[in-house]
């Protein structure tokens, strides 16, 4: 089944037909809510709003490992994550939507990973390539189906937060080789990577980076969820693609 995490914006999905919420308990403690099993257009789909449905979980403490768990133990194969982001290449202005295909991980002081228990074997994952390539295909074929703008492919870079950057890291993020920045994209990237999961993420950018474009002055944090409203309609709207041709 496919699993669909919301972030900022995207705390439901309109175009689910709910049949129950669950509450799960994982060993690693309570997912960010219930999860909500439905579907869309007859096809089964579960999802998560990251941050709680009243967004009151800040990226640094959501408990990036029990969502995960949460949705593997439910049967997910596939997991779409939906984020917002901060546009640092000149291309990503505000209202774009993007399929990242690399990450960069500035995050600190957040549990990473599944394997750290002494009990257990040293186990490293690849992580080359650490977006699934066939499920970026499929949201870009399906932005296609729907017209909507998709850029396919791009570095996140992913900040601790809550704060916004400062000018001079978005030029250091810059000169790193990032095309954009949020603030949830790791860990949970690795470890739907550590639980075999397939996942891909949508970007959608909400402002300029700090010192970028719009932002050169400061980040109008009002005008972001004007941004990202209509944006979020075209998300929804390519995820009711995608999940009517899932098979997992
Ligand atoms: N920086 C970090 N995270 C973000 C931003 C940003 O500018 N916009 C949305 N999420």
């Amino acid at each position: 089944m496919l699993a669909i995490i919301g972030g900022t914006g995207l705390d439901q999905l309109g175009n689910l037909k709910i049949t129950h919420r669950q509450v799960i308990r994982t060993p690693y403690g309570e997912p960010s809510g219930a999860l909500t099993f439905g579907t869309i257009n007859q096809h089964e789909v579960m999802f998560l709003a990251r941050h709680g449905y009243g967004h009151t979980i800040p990226p640094h403490e959501v408990n990036y490992r029990a969502n995960l768990w949460a949705l593997y133990e439910q049967g997910a194969k596939r997991v779409i994550a939906v984020a917002s982001v901060g546009g640092i290449r000149a291309d990503l202005i505000p209202g774009k939507i993007v399929i990242p295909d690399q990450i960069i991980d500035y995050t600190h002081g957040r549990p990473f990973t599944y394997f750290d228990g002494h009990e257990r074997l040293v186990t490293h994952i690849d992580f080359t390539h650490p977006y699934d390539l066939a499920l970026r295909k499929q949201i870009l074929a399906a932005a296609d189906i729907a017209k909507e703008e998709c850029l396919d492919g791009g570095v996140y870079a992913a900040m601790q937060g809550p704060r916004l950057e400062t000018a001079a890291e978005i030029d250091r993020l810059e000169r790193d080789g990032a095309h954009m920045v949020g603030m949830t994209g790791m860990p949970e990237a690795a470890l739907a990577r550590e639980l075999g999961l397939s996942y891909a993420a949508i970007a959608v950018v909400v402002n300029f980076a700090a010192g970028r474009g719009k932002s050169r002055e400061g980040i109008h944090l009002d005008a972001i969820s004007k941004i990202a409203e209509p944006a979020m309609v075209k998300v929804r709207k390519i995820l009711g693609l995608v999940v009517e041709a899932d098979d997992s």
